[in-house]
């Protein structure tokens, strides 16, 4: 990891950032993919694997239940041996888990008929309840029993109607990983479909699991009884929520970056909304290069399942609209407590407010219980100070607000930040941005 007992980072904006970046493999296909190959009878080889926090807890994951991992942090490589199995117990060596031990539920009742899960971790940014998880094993005919830290499932996996009230996205992964095996076919109602489901989906099939979508886009899996195996590696795609975050960066500092390895195709929703914000956006069929020069105009927007506005771009957008001329608003209902981060931004120089309604004629499941609206008035300037990292995608907020700051910026926990960039220092001193771990 990045320096990893340093976690403080120590800031110094003002500087506009310009150049290129290359966009890492995205963090929720990587780790996906490392829990999809323990149903799999060969090795899988990754390329494009990228550097960060959560991709060596998965590996801890799997390692534990006997999987071999070969990886290469340099060439950005994985070999992953699931042939080895050898235990039913997923749990976490670390203090800092993550949401992948309960999408190895399915695996590990496939190979054992039994599993023990430990209660995923992750970032605090809402209750993050199971029950969706709970619910499709249950139809699968699986017996649960839970204490605050463990699930206990026992059972031979049967084909099942799974009708899920909410497009969750891990719900989706776990489903689809628990049915490969099943006996018959089963089939998803209401499934999320994030580019990173797809391509587990795309592998999946690749590796010959019977897999395919119907008119109403349900997933259907018939159950084999076959051996899978991936005979090529598979390249993990370019990660959206990085892209969209230099991207964010690229025009809140008016400067220029030209995005390497991100597919225009993901992220359609966040850069039409950059180009309506004031950020002019040019397509050369290599990369996608982003860049600002004039006033920022606001923006209402809503987080919603892809291909919607994805809840974890919200955080980067909201530095970039406080920077906007007028009155924006963030209407989050995906996550429920996903606006903790502002209070932070707020100590830095922002001047968010959130409050529980809804935005008016959009009434969500969130609406009078959590704080899910964010109102953003601006230009703000920001000063610099100290600031708590609270999450992930907050990290790159913060970071950005301080490379706004012409005073000194310093924010704590930084391996929220770590975990889910890939060598996000050196890619920001790289387009000029002055800031270092300590
Ligand atoms: N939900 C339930 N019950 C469940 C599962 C989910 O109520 O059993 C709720 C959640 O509490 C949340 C909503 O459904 O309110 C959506 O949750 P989802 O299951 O889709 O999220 P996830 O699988 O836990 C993944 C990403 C998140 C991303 C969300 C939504 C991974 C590892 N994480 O989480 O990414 O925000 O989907 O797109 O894939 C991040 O990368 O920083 C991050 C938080």
């Amino acid at each position: 990891m990045e320096q990893e007992l340093k976690n403080e980072i120590e800031i110094h904006g003002g500087n506009a950032l310009r150049g290129t970046v290359r966009i890492s493999g995205a963090k929720n296909e990587v780790t996906k993919l490392m829990v999809a190959s323990t149903l799999l009878s060969r090795p899988l080889h990754l390329s494009n694997v990228p550097h960060m926090g959560d991709v060596e807890v998965t590996a801890d994951l799997l390692k534990g239940i006997g999987a071999k991992i070969d990886y290469s942090k340099q060439e950005g490589t994985m070999r992953i041996d699931a042939t080895t199995l050898n235990h039913f117990e997923a749990i976490y060596h670390s203090t800092r888990g993550n949401r992948l031990s309960v999408l190895l539920a399915g695996p590990l009742l496939h190979h054992f008929g039994k599993a023990v899960v430990q209660k995923p971790g992750g970032c605090r940014i809402g209750e993050r309840p199971l029950d969706l998880h709970m619910y499709y094993l249950q139809q699968m005919g699986v017996t649960i029993e839970e204490d605050d830290q463990l699930i206990e499932l026992k059972g031979k996996l049967r084909a099942a109607t799974i009708e899920f009230p909410y497009k969750s996205v891990g719900a989706t992964e776990g489903a689809l990983l628990a049915s490969i095996f099943a006996t018959g076919e089963t089939v998803i109602h209401n499934p999320a479909k994030e580019p990173e489901i797809i391509e587990l989906i795309k592998v999946m099939q690749r590796a010959g699991a019977l897999i395919w979508y119907d008119a109403a886009e349900n997933i259907h899996i018939e159950g084999t009884d076959k051996p899978l195996a991936v005979e090529h590696p598979v390249r993990i795609m370019g990660d959206r929520v990085e892209a969209i975050s230099y991207a964010c960066a690229a025009i809140a500092t008016k400067g220029e970056i030209r995005l390497e390895g991100i597919e225009q195709h993901q992220i359609i929703t966040p850069l039409t909304a950059l180009r309506k914000i004031g950020a002019n956006i040019e397509f050369d069929g290599k990369a996608i290069t982003v860049s600002q020069n004039g006033r920022l105009q606001p923006l209402h927007l809503e987080t919603d399942p892809h291909p919607a506005f994805a809840t974890d771009y919200q955080q980067i957008f909201a530095v970039v609209l406080s920077l906007a001329h007028g009155s924006s608003y963030i209407h989050e209902t995906v996550h429920d407590k996903r606006f903790v981060y502002l209070e932070q931004l707020n100590r830095l120089g922002g001047k968010f407010k959130v409050s529980t309604n809804c935005v008016p004629f959009l009434t969500c499941r969130f609406s009078e219980l959590h704080e899910h609206t964010a109102h953003i008035s601006g230009p703000v300037e920001y000063h610099g100070g100290n600031a708590d990292i609270t999450d992930l995608r907050a990290a790159f907020a913060l970071v950005l607000a301080g490379l706004l700051s012409k005073q000194p910026t310093y924010l704590a926990e930084a391996h929220h930040l770590l975990r889910g960039y890939d060598r996000p220092i050196d890619k920001l001193q790289n387009l000029g941005a002055s800031l270092r771990l300590q």
